[in-house]
């Protein structure tokens, strides 16, 4: 080996043993540090920050400004015409908006017939701006149909809150009565339950009503299995049930530093009503956890298709509960023990 080679190898080892030494010393820093960088790099490549007015960058914009003034026509007393900088960014995303060839026009819908409920909702004159802007929306909306489910804008409380299902106490019941499923049958759920119960889930909170939300389902099978392999906590009963679910949430839908962790929550509680609903149509589900790091979500990103602005929140398993079979106590905890508000809260409560 001539000198020159030799020096080079003996420094690619001391390079080696020295990340081997970091690594020993540093392991878990280390890869937390990886993992950090490996979000940070999904969330700044894809998500809304930098302005690249993609498709779904710009209905997110839209459905963040309209929305301001959804909100604000509910609340008790709403300024006479405020938010007129909000009204006309809404606008001019709109029209810019709907000269794509790829524009979901519903979503003009939504956001001109609230702004039309917005210009009917003041006794006070109209200022010159809105006339402006009421010219361009009605313009829009003249002759058009618009699907009454797209209807933005604001409707009475009465109007979704009857029947008495809807009780306090037999939600509480209902909610009490869930356990996670770890037997499940081998029957099949039918595609239309299925489908309400993310119909439901659609419905759940999400930041300014964002929807950055998305679900795959995978039915039982070899394909799926290769999933559930990713992942560590269905041992002994994944593989039985009826359906998959990847839950992910669509970072491009998120546009500001301060929403990086906003897909998790807005994901989570989308994953809760999705299981209530099934629930409540009988069918049983376990979450299942995607706490992995960069290399194991790399695999999942790979293995089912899912695109690099989308990141994985949890899986859920869903299926029919074998008949008698058992569910975990899961003793919660005591409401002391969660609830640390100052004064604490009266027993004699309506439900506690
Ligand atoms: C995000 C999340 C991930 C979970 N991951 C798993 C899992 O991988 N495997 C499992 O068997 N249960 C999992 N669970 C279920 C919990 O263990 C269970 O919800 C908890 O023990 C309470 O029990 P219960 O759902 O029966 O009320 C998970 C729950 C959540 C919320």
């Amino acid at each position: 080996m001539e000198r020159t080679e030799l020096r080079l190898w003996r420094q690619r080892e001391a390079l080696f043993a020295l990340r081997k030494a970091i690594e020993m010393h540093f392991g878990t820093s280390l890869r937390l540090v990886q993992a950090y960088i490996y979000d940070f790099r999904r969330f700044s490549r894809h998500s809304g920050l930098r302005g690249t007015n993609t498709q779904r960058e710009i209905e997110s914009r839209i459905l963040k400004e309209f929305h301001r003034i959804e909100k604000g026509l509910t609340l008790k007393e709403p300024r006479s015409w405020f938010g007129r900088e909000t009204v006309e960014i809404t606008v001019q995303l709109c029209e810019q908006y709907r000269q794509r060839s790829d524009a979901d026009l519903q979503l003009v819908d939504a956001a001109y017939t609230a702004l039309r409920q917005y210009g009917q909702h003041f006794q006070e004159d109209a200022p010159e701006w809105w006339t402006h802007q009421a010219v361009i929306v009605e313009g829009w909306l003249e002759g058009r149909h618009v699907d009454p489910n797209c209807e933005g804008g604001f409707r009475s409380r009465s109007s979704e809150i009857s029947g008495s299902d809807s009780s306090g106490l037999a939600l509480s019941n209902f909610m009490r009565s869930r356990s996670s499923t770890r037997n499940f049958s081998s029957e099949i759920v039918p595609n239309t339950i299925l489908r309400c119960a993310i119909d439901d889930a659609k419905r759940s909170p999400s930041v300014c009503n964002r929807q950055g939300t998305r679900i795959r389902l995978y039915s039982r099978g070899p394909e799926t299995d290769k999933i559930l392999k990713l992942q560590n906590g269905n041992r002994g009963f994944g593989n039985d049930a009826s359906h998959i679910a990847i839950i992910s949430a669509d970072l491009s839908t998120f546009l500001i530093v301060g929403e990086r962790n906003q897909g998790f929550v807005d994901a989570g509680m989308f994953a809760m009503t999705f299981q209530y609903s099934l629930h409540a149509q009988n069918v049983g589900t376990c979450s299942l956890n995607w706490s992995v790091g960069p290399r194991q979500d790399r695999r999942l990103h790979i293995l089912a298709g899912i695109p690099d602005e989308e990141v994985v929140i949890m899986m859920v398993a869903v299926g029919y509960p074998e008949t008698d079979s058992l569910v975990t106590n899961s003793p919660s905890r005591s409401i002391e023990q969660i609830d640390l508000s100052d004064v604490p809260l009266m027993t004699e409560g309506a439900f506690l």
